[in-house]
């Protein structure tokens, strides 16, 4: 295949550290092809993965990295969001620091989110910085994770704490590496697809409800263009990116309520987006009906929409987020389907706005 063949191409411009997505089945075939001019030709290059990518892409990512005569180390690692530890990182750097890796080395993350985030902030790190790729092989990180430049472990304290906007220099997106991806973690990729639809795109919102096989590829390239212009107008985070936090909020304290065990983030998040299309409801900020037109499309991507859990034990739980450590929490709410905007708010008006909510839905 011609790496010219990938079915789309996107470019994230930055002052200094733009670079292009490409989208197409089978890109894992050509994927050396894609790095090799990122390359120096002598230096060490890692591809960081975890047990079960390896185990179902491994060979054909291999293949093209031989073609392409590039010489590389896979580090292999446990499934799972443990990895995104101190431990994780400790234990990259001293993989890093084997193979000899330099800063005119690089590292390829392959894999969901767990890979990309801890694999983007070892790479930041690593000698303050050698080059990274992305080849993201879950539907959340085809669609989120892998561009923007947001990289991190967890600690003890919370989700996140630890890390660093860090550029990938090209992401590679093989929608076909999804076929082994188990329904579940579709699904909650499909939460972060809903998310894109109601905060910027109500023709993908729309098309998320007509069609029962939807097309992956076109998907994945309307989401991150959607990203990309956001992060091309505030790659730090300061303001428009915000709204990539729909149902975040609420969704992280989910997380937190339920010891990050009971649900899947995306899973959490369809939660989240409900209560904060609810909370915009009641507050006269969101249009009417919204709340059911998004819990129809969330349920049409086999996602429940109703937190069985306590809603009133969450606003506590804001208040060790990352982004509500000062005390002011900001939630993302919607006007309409295609439009969301920040609200500056407390905890205690979430609690009160809560409690109307639980009045006037069943949520
Ligand atoms: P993940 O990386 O744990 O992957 C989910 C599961 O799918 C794992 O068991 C993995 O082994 C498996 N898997 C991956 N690709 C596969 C494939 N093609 N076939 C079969 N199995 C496959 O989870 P995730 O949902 O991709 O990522 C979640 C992480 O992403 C969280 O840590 C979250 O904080 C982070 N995140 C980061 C950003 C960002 O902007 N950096 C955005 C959203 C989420
Ligand atoms: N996933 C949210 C962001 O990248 O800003």
């Amino acid at each position: 295949m011609n790496p010219l063949e990938c079915s789309h191409k996107l470019t994230v411009k930055l002052k200094d550290n733009g670079y292009d997505i490409v989208i197409g089945n089978n890109m894992l075939d050509v994927a050396g092809d894609l790095l090799k001019p990122l390359w120096s030709g002598n230096e060490a290059v890692s591809v960081v993965t975890d047990e079960n990518v390896w185990r179902y892409h491994g060979d054909s990512l291999s293949r093209s990295m031989d073609r392409a005569r590039i010489d590389f180390q896979p580090i292999v690692l446990p499934e799972g969001e443990g990895n995104k530890s101190m431990r994780g990182l400790e234990n990259l750097y001293e993989s890093f620091a084997r193979m000899k890796l330099t800063r005119s080395g690089l590292v390829a993350a392959f894999g969901g989110g767990v890979i990309g985030d801890l694999c983007g902030f070892t790479a930041a790190t690593w000698m303050r910085g050698v080059r990274f790729v992305q080849i993201p092989t879950t539907l959340l990180a085809q669609v989120d994770s892998s561009v923007g430049g947001k990289t991190g472990i967890n600690l003890p304290q919370g989700k996140n704490l630890a890390g660093a906007f860090y550029q990938p220099k090209l992401v590679v997106i093989d929608p076909s590496t999804l076929r082994t991806l188990p329904a579940r973690e579709v699904r909650c990729g499909m939460a972060e697809v809903v998310k894109y639809g109601a905060i910027r795109s109500m023709s993908l919102f729309n098309s998320l409800s007509s069609s029962s096989e939807p097309d992956l590829s076109e998907i994945i390239h309307e989401c991150c263009s959607i990203k990309s212009d956001i992060v091309e107008r505030d790659e730090l985070d300061f303001g428009e990116r915000m709204i990539l936090n729909f149902g975040h909020t609420l969704g992280h304290a989910i997380e937190k309520q339920t010891g990050f065990d009971a649900y899947r983030h995306g899973e959490a998040v369809a939660f989240g987006m409900a209560l904060a299309s609810a909370i915009g409801e009641v507050m006269g900020a969101t249009e009417s009906g919204v709340t059911d037109e998004l819990q129809n499309t969330l349920a049409h991507c086999g996602l429940e929409t109703r937190y069985p859990g306590d809603i009133f034990g969450l606003p506590p739980m804001l208040a060790s987020d990352k982004k509500s450590l000062g005390g002011a929490v900001q939630m993302v709410l919607l006007r309409r389907i295609g439009e969301a905007f920040v609200h500056q708010t407390t905890i205690a008006e979430i609690e009160g706005l809560l409690r109307e909510v639980k009045r006037k839905w069943r949520i």
